[in-house]
C-alpha cells in the first residue's frame, strides 16, 4: 500500500535544473570546453564535484587541475547558481505539483526530499514548501551520490517506510538508476526513451501531467 512520495527536487518540484545546466555550460566555456546538448544532460542529478569532473572528462582535461583550482570552480559555479536561487519564489514550482502535494496530504502521505543538492532548503525556502515535507536527505552524509541507490534508501528511511511503500519522482536519468537500484517505483519527468530504458515504471513528459490517482493504479498493478 502507498504510504510515502519521495521527490527529487531540481527539475521536478521546480525548474532549477536549468539554473544548474546554465552555470555548468558557463563554467566549461569559460574552461574551452563546449558541451554537446547529451553531455550537459547527463549533469542532471549529479553531485556538484561528480559534475564538474565530468565536464573536465568530456573536454579531455581531467588531470589539468588540482584539487583547490577544482573547488575554486565548482565554487565560482555556485555563487552563479545561488544567484538564480535568490530570485526564486512560490511562482516558480512547477505545474501540477502543487496539486499533486495537496492529494498527497489528503492521503496522508509521508513525503521527503532525496536531492543531492546543498542548496535544497535554501530553495524549499524560496519556494515557500518547506514545511510540506517530513525531512530531506543531507547530501553532505552520502558516500555515494546517483547513480547509486543511497541516496534514496535514505529518503526511504527518514520516511519510516517500506521499499514497495513508496513511489519516487525523477527528472534525471541518473535518478532513475538510483530508484530503481533502491528497489522502488520509479516516476521519470521528461524523456520517455530516455527515462524507460533507465527502468522508470511511469513516465510524463511534464509535471503538470502528473496525477497521483493515475501513478496509484499503475503503482498498485506492479504490486
Ligand atoms: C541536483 C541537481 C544537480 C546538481 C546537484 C548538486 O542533483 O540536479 O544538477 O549538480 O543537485 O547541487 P548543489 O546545489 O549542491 O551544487
Ligand atoms: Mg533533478
Amino acid at each position: 500500500m502507498l504510504k510515502g512520495l519521495l521527490f527529487d527536487l531540481d527539475g521536478v518540484l521546480t525548474n532549477s535544473a536549468k539554473f544548474h545546466l546554465t552555470a555548468w555550460n558557463n563554467l566549461a566555456k569559460e574552461l574551452g570546453i563546449t558541451l554537446t546538448d547529451e553531455q550537459l544532460n547527463s549533469l542532471r542529478g549529479i553531485s556538484r564535484m561528480d559534475s564538474l569532473e565530468l565536464i573536465l572528462k568530456y573536454g579531455g582535461q581531467e588531470d589539468k587541475y588540482t584539487e583547490a583550482e577544482k573547488e575554486k570552480f565548482a565554487a565560482e559555479k555556485n555563487a552563479k547558481f545561488v544567484e538564480q536561487v535568490e530570485t526564486m519564489t512560490p511562482k516558480d514550482i512547477l505545474p501540477g505539483i502543487p496539486e499533486l502535494l495537496a492529494d498527497a496530504k489528503k492521503q496522508n502521505l509521508k513525503m521527503v526530499i532525496a536531492s543531492a543538492s546543498k542548496n535544497a532548503p535554501k530553495i524549499l525556502t524560496r519556494l515557500g514548501i518547506m514545511d510540506e515535507f517530513d525531512g530531506i536527505v543531507d547530501p553532505a552524509t552520502l558516500h555515494h551520490g546517483k547513480p547509486d541507490p543511497e541516496i534514496y534508501e535514505k529518503a526511504q528511511a527518514i520516511a519510516g517506510l517500506k521499499t514497495d511503500e513508496v513511489i519516487s519522482f525523477e527528472d534525471a536519468a541518473a535518478g532513475i538508476e538510483s530508484i530503481k537500484a533502491a528497489g522502488q517505483f520509479a516516476v521519470g519527468i521528461g524523456d520517455e526513451k530516455l527515462l524507460k530504458s533507465k527502468g522508470a515504471d511511469y513516465v510524463v513528459p511534464s509535471t503538470a501531467d502528473l496525477k497521483l490517482s493515475e501513478i496509484e493504479k499503475v503503482f498498485e498493478e506492479k504490486e
